[in-house]
């Protein structure tokens, strides 16, 4: 098949939904293979229902276990020959209570499923890609790893700073093996993850499921919410060749909130 990805094969965590389910999609039509990796089971079969069954892999994979995700590579390898390109997009939101007040497993969680995460998947595939000769791995942060995230206990944003950082150092070892390492730095994307958050930006403590202001202007200068879509073509372009000599780079793909100087308000 043709495609910017023809002949790849790809893991994509989180693939279930949001962001994870578009990357999939995007990859899939532009010729890799791809095996999901998500808890949400249900989630990888609605995205994978249209997509061709020689395409693709699913595996149940929390990413915080050290054997599942040993095992998402394995299935990788096995089943489609090796791992060229790595999307750690899976994570979780921001919790909203006031520091003092935060169950320390939530915040420990955090670290498991948003760092620990992708350090795991990059063990187990770093050897792998280096035996294929090179390949690329995406890390999704957040802006909120870029500056302050008033109105929530902070260890969202550390997470996704720790992540990032990762991203810089794994890029610095291993630009000899062929292997880029890219982070995108999301602004507020239209995911359930995003729908189901407090509303940071007024500081308020409701729970805003079907957030009508997600669907309005905010004060990002493009003024509007991003679309999973959105971040699928930044991914698709770190995965490929078209990003060549990039590596050790985070870029925001928020609208501009960054550029803007960022604050709550922003998505
Ligand atoms: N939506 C936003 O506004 C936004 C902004 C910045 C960064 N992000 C980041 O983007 C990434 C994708 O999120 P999304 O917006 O698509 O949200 P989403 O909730 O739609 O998707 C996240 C997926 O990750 C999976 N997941 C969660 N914990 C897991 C675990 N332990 N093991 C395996 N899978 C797990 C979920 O089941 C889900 O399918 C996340 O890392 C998130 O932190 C999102």
């Amino acid at each position: 098949m043709a495609g910017k990805l023809a002949g790849k094969v790809a893991i994509v965590t989180g693939a279930g939904s949001g962001q994870g389910a578009a990357i999939t999609a995007l990859f899939i039509e532009e010729g890799a293979k791809v095996v999901l990796a998500d808890v949400n089971e249900a989630g990888m079969t609605e995205v994978t229902a249209h997509l061709p069954a020689d395409s693709f892999r699913t595996v149940v994979c929390d990413v915080t276990q050290d054997d599942q995700v040993g095992a998402v590579v394995t299935t990788a390898v096995r089943e489609f020959g090796g791992v060229d390109i790595l999307g750690n997009i899976a994570g979780i939101g921001a919790d909203f209570e006031p520091l003092p007040e935060v169950p320390l497993d939530r915040v420990t969680r955090q670290f498991d499923v948003n760092f620990l995460g992708p350090w795991l998947f990059m063990r187990h595939t770093i050897p792998v890609m280096i035996e294929r000769g090179g390949g690329t791995i995406i890390n999704i942060g957040s802006v909120f790893g870029l500056f302050g995230n008033r109105g929530n206990n902070g260890a969202y944003g550390a997470s996704k700073a720790a992540l990032m950082h990762l991203t810089t150092t794994v890029a610095g070892n291993y630009g000899g093996d062929n292997i880029r390492v890219n982070s995108i730095a999301p602004g507020r994307i239209d995911t359930p993850l995003a729908r189901g958050r407090m509303d940071f930006a007024r500081g308020d403590q409701e729970r805003a499921a079907d957030d009508p202001r997600l669907k309005r202007p905010s004060n990002n200068p493009l003024g509007r919410v991003g679309q999973p879509s959105e971040i699928a073509t930044a991914a698709l372009f770190l995965a490929s060749e078209d990003s060549s000599y990039i590596t050790g780079a985070i870029i925001p793909v928020d609208g501009g909130w960054v550029a803007a100087g960022g604050g709550p308000a922003g998505g």
